[in-house]
């Protein structure tokens, strides 16, 4: 297999002018007449070029789009971008963040082999020096991703490393860029590396590969640890719900445990939290089969549970000052004749018992194992992380994740953090009334609930594994795959999760 493109990211103080590169980007609004210093600047030293440009309706600003203008011996880039940021007034630290994406992703389909990104000089004072320095670190990443690994032909020349440079001629700015950069080079590299593990079919990835990853993880970073339990010290233990959904196929289901240590005694006073990724490496359905058609989408039923994997690689090379469990339950979901059943009663790991009525409902039968887990090492704040229902995906599209929880102040940090990241959640219900959908004749719970509100049945069903903890969920079942690619990536995984999470915990550490 081949590595991915290989993203090298720094800072540097550099007069713009005399910049040599292969692709510098510049930022431009739509709904700001005339250029600014540096925009006036490049325009003198290309004959007027980017003005004509403008004038003649080529480029108008749009968010999205961009133009190429090839330099000129007085200015040292071999090609300037123009990158559209949309309405100046609607700007946010998202906007910076898809330009650095669309401005990579434009660079390696140029075959270019280095990027210089001028694109926070459009913002004067409005954001954080070190806020855009993150945004623009996470969105290179983003845009640059590709995920080729069994391609073998018809690639010749594809680029295997890109070296970008955030760029000022104010010394100043770029000590300021740069504390940003550090940390958004740590998330963009984390969910470029959950992108790939998601991205792998379900014959490469499965349960034992998955675990091996996770401790092949947990050996290369400092004060991150890994434990894994097979299939005979879950039946110990007594995990009847990831067992079950695990029964049918040939690779046994694995418990997978990493736990974040932070140097000394920084998180002294801090909660302790724990996160919970559904880890499905591949999801048919069970005896309870899908329809063919997008049935190959579902080897991205593991997303939630590399999501977890992809932020704790963040959390620890951050070094956070908090205590982090990662806790993901994974199991392919197989018909067969091991397989289990509709009908089947089930008893989990937390002694509740449930009654299968679709065994298609899988994700909730390995996740309340992970609950429970999460609950027994007294984890105070508990968020998991799921592509848990068709259902979520009909109510809000592929825009936003639902989110559930029983904390107000929990929910508004997650909304907050989705502000923060640009990956964005939406409130959601899981309260009595769906709980109530939950329960079974016959045993304390069934899996699954009427034909309405599936997502808040979903999580209904999770909350009662939860106990007194904090907790919130997240449904991410609409967000996993990017169905085409945009001008901003790729298709394939998104990653959708590793910023979100990682920025709830950045901002926690600082509180
Ligand atoms: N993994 C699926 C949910 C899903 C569907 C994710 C489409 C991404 C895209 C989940 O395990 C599932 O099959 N859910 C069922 C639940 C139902 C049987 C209660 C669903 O949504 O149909
Ligand atoms: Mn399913
Ligand atoms: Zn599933």
């Amino acid at each position: 297999m081949k590595q991915i493109i290989d993203v090298e990211l720094k800072t540097r103080k550099v007069d713009f002018i005399k910049y040599e590169t292969d692709l510098l980007a510049v930022g431009q609004f739509s709904d700001v007449k005339g250029l600014d210093t540096l925009g006036k600047e490049l325009n003198s030293k290309l004959d007027g070029e980017i003005e004509r440009l403008i004038k003649l309706g080529d480029f108008e600003g749009k968010e999205g789009t961009g133009a190429i203008i090839y330099g000129k011996d007085r200015v040292a880039a071999k090609r300037v971008l123009l990158v559209g940021l949309g309405e100046k007034k609607k700007a946010t630290l998202d906007t910076i963040r898809k330009a650095a994406a669309n401005s990579a992703n434009k660079a390696v389909e140029k075959k270019a082999k280095t990027l210089g990104l001028a694109l926070h000089r459009a913002f004067g004072g409005r954001f954080d020096l070190a806020a855009m320095g993150k945004a623009l670190a996470e969105g290179t990443y983003f845009g640059s991703y590709r995920y080729d690994e069994f391609v073998t032909e018809g690639e010749n020349g594809r680029l295997g490393s890109l070296s970008v440079e955030v760029i000022d001629s104010d010394s100043a700015k770029i000590k300021k860029l740069n504390n940003g950069v550090t940390s958004g080079v740590i998330v963009g590299k984390a969910q470029s590396y959950a992108r790939t593990l998601a991205n792998r079919p379900a014959n490469v990835v499965n349960p034992a590969r998955l675990a091996e990853e996770a401790k092949k993880l947990a050996r290369q970073t400092p004060r991150l640890t890994c434990t894994v339990f097979d299939e005979k010290q879950m039946a110990a233990k007594g995990m009847g719900g990831v067992l079950a959904v695990g029964s049918g196929s040939q690779s046994p289901p694995r418990f997978i445990v990493l736990r974040y240590s932070p140097p000394r005694r920084g998180a002294s006073g801090k909660p302790t939290i724990g996160l919970v990724g559904k880890a499905i490496t591949f999801d048919s359905g069970g005896i309870s089969i899908k329809p063919a058609e997008h049935m190959n989408e579902m080897k991205l039923d593991k997303t939630g549970g590399i999501t977890v994997l992809g932020t704790m690689k963040a959390v620890a090379e951050l070094k956070l000052p908090l205590n982090v469990y990662g806790i993901i339950p994974s199991a392919e979901n197989m018909p067969g004749g091991t397989s289990y059943r509709p009908g089947d009663i089930i008893t989990t790991f937390s002694g509740k018992t449930v009654e299968v009525l679709n065994t298609d409902a899988e994700g909730r039968m390995i996740l309340c194992d992970a609950l429970s887990y999460a609950v027994k090492q007294k984890c105070d704040i508990i968020i998991d992380i799921a592509t848990l229902t068709g259902a979520c995906r009909i109510a809000l599209g592929k825009y936003m994740a639902a989110l559930m929880s029983n904390d107000a102040q929990l929910l508004k940090q997650l909304q907050r953090a989705a502000e923060d990241s640009g990956e964005k959640v939406w409130p959601m219900p899981s309260g009595d009334e769906y709980a109530q959908e939950m329960k079974s004749k016959i045993a304390d719970l069934k899996n699954i609930g009427s034909k309405w509100g599936g997502a808040c049945t979903g999580a209904a069903f999770l909350r009662q594994f939860i106990g007194d903890s904090k907790w919130a969920h997240l449904d991410i079942a609409g967000m996993e795959i990017f169905d085409k690619a945009t001008e901003f990536t790729t298709e394939g995984s998104s990653g959708f999760g590793v910023r979100l999470l990682t920025t709830y915990l950045m901002n926690l550490a600082v509180k």
